[in-house]
């Protein structure tokens, strides 16, 4: 039987992901244990996870280094892997949405600064409606970009809505909801199909 390789996102995402995982039948001994060991193996099953940067997820199954993967659709939008989104795992539950402090009025006779991590995202939706931007890009705690006056808003994600709150910003809009997607590396397909399907098979059953 070929090995599968499976690429899960690092963090507490992946860790309840795992658990779809387990409960599908594709479970790995020892890989829930504190440790910082990032690859494990379970021969009996031919399975082999590995924990990686989620942003790097799409990266490791684009190439073949996984065959299977999983991945927010934020980073899917942002990075546009050429890859098989295959299902959604109903995990990670979350949205992307333009934010900016309470009270903000948008002024169209002058460009937008937009502070955020995903300049595609952003680009995308600000085109749409025809609005000139200028991106600043920026690869973490994006919400005192407004409060600093670096920004006029934030594209991010938000999930609880309580960082918004708590730095008097308010959501403006949602630009698209968010969840985890099992992505598969195309010629995987090809050649590991039946172990593919049989690990579609059982995420369906779980997510169903
Ligand atoms: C994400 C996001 C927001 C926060 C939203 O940050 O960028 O800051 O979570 O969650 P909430 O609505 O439940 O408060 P993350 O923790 O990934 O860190 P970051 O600052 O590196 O983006």
């Amino acid at each position: 039987m070929k090995t599968l390789n499976i690429a899960l996102p690092k963090g507490r995402l992946g860790e309840k992901v795992y658990g779809l995982f387990a409960a599908a039948g594709f479970g790995c001994p020892g890989i829930l244990e504190e440790s910082r060991k990032l690859i494990f193996e379970n021969e009996e099953a031919h399975l082999r996870y590995f924990w990686a940067k989620p942003s790097d997820v799409p990266i490791y199954v684009e190439r073949g280094a996984a065959d299977v993967g999983v991945a927010g659709k934020d980073i899917l939008l942002e990075y546009a892997p050429n890859v098989y989104e295959m299902l959604d795992l109903g995990l990670g539950k979350c949205r992307m949405a333009v934010a900016a402090k309470k009270g903000f009025r948008d002024d169209r006779l002058r460009t937008l600064r937009v502070a955020t991590k995903f300049a595609r995202c952003a680009r995308e939706y600000y085109a749409a409606q025809g609005r000139d931007i200028d991106i600043i890009r920026l690869t973490g705690s994006i919400e005192i970009a407004p409060i600093l006056d670096l920004s006029d808003v934030i594209v991010d994600i938000v999930e609880t809505g309580t960082t918004l709150r708590e730095n008097d910003l308010e959501v403006v809009d949602t630009v698209f909801p968010i969840s985890a997607r099992l992505i598969v590396n195309k010629a995987s397909y090809e050649f590991k199909g039946d172990r593919v399907d049989e690990l579609l098979r059982g995420l369906k059953g779980m997510t169903e």
